[in-house]
């Protein structure tokens, strides 16, 4: 709704009040560290005023901000990103033991409000999604909707046809029954497989790819577990619709077009 839109009556919008800095670089004019520059050179006006002080807080719905003189424009939309998660790294966005989160990967700092959804073990790697859209969040992990999700596991012993039946069946754990999934043994020579367990080293093993749509606690390793296959590693390679693709271990990039469309048809938000 513009100015002219709206009635005498009614409060222009506000947000929370957020770093100046912060605003230009989520705004996509510089980095943060670039977005600093700017200010400190005299280049930033808020509401007509030259603003140098890097401590200064804007409210990105109320506040006219420019950058040599020509307007900058806020990206209220919500913001998705994928991380390829490390072993040892906590699948929270803060831990009060102190311990390493998937928070010190990812650039919370520029998108206030960026959470994961879901989980992954801490010692489980690969695709973990991050959002600031709560509702998306919601729709992915509900149960009646919950959207599949693969990984690559390497296991101890060697995997036969029976325990891929067992799994695609349904196993029956200590907290209930698990629903179908789908089991296959990768080949030897996989090029994913051989990226992602190289140097595991543990003779004897097998690298399975299972299909679950569901989120239960290690719900992967006990799954094969529970056929006669403890796992050695884990990783996700796809969640919903997004692959991890060859993003390296312990990066992460902004989802593409393409996926931000995927992921609004989900939303019950849309985006626009
Ligand atoms: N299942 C597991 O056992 N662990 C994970 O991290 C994810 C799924």
């Amino acid at each position: 709704m513009g100015e002219a839109d709206r009635r005498p009556d009614q409060a222009a919008p506000r947000a929370v009040p957020m770093r100046l800095q912060r605003f230009l670089a989520r705004s996509g004019v510089a980095s943060r560290r670039g977005s600093e520059n700017l200010m400190t050179a005299g280049r930033v006006q808020v509401n007509g005023l030259t603003v140098t002080e890097l401590g200064s807080k804007v409210d990105p719905l109320a506040d006219v901000v420019t950058v040599d003189g020509r307007p900058v424009v806020w990206d209220a939309r919500p913001f998705h990103l994928m991380l390829n998660k490390p072993v040892g790294v906590l699948s929270t966005m803060k831990d009060p033991k102190g311990r390493p989160t998937v928070a010190d990967l990812v650039p919370v700092g520029e998108h206030p409000g960026l959470f994961c959804v879901g989980r992954l073990d801490r010692d489980t790697t690969g695709l973990l999604l991050f959002t600031t859209d709560g509702d998306l969040a919601q729709a992915l992990l509900h149960p009646s909707r919950e959207k599949a999700k693969r990984y690559i596991a390497l296991v101890e012993g060697t995997v036969r046809a029976e325990a891929l039946r067992a799994l695609e069946e349904g196993i029956v754990l200590d907290d209930g029954p698990t629903a179908p999934a789908r089991a296959r043994i990768v080949a030897a020579g996989d090029p994913e497989a051989a990226a992602v367990l190289e140097g595991s080293g543990r003779p004897g093993g097998s690298i399975v790819e299972l299909e679950i749509h569901e989120g239960r606690k290690h719900q992967v390793k006990r799954m094969l577990a529970a056929v006669g296959h403890p796992v050695a590693r884990l990783h996700r390679v796809s969640f919903g619709p997004l692959e991890l693709g060859d993003l390296p271990l312990g990066t992460w990039r902004e989802l593409t077009g393409g996926e931000r469309a995927l992921l609004e048809e989900i939303s019950p938000r849309g985006y626009h």
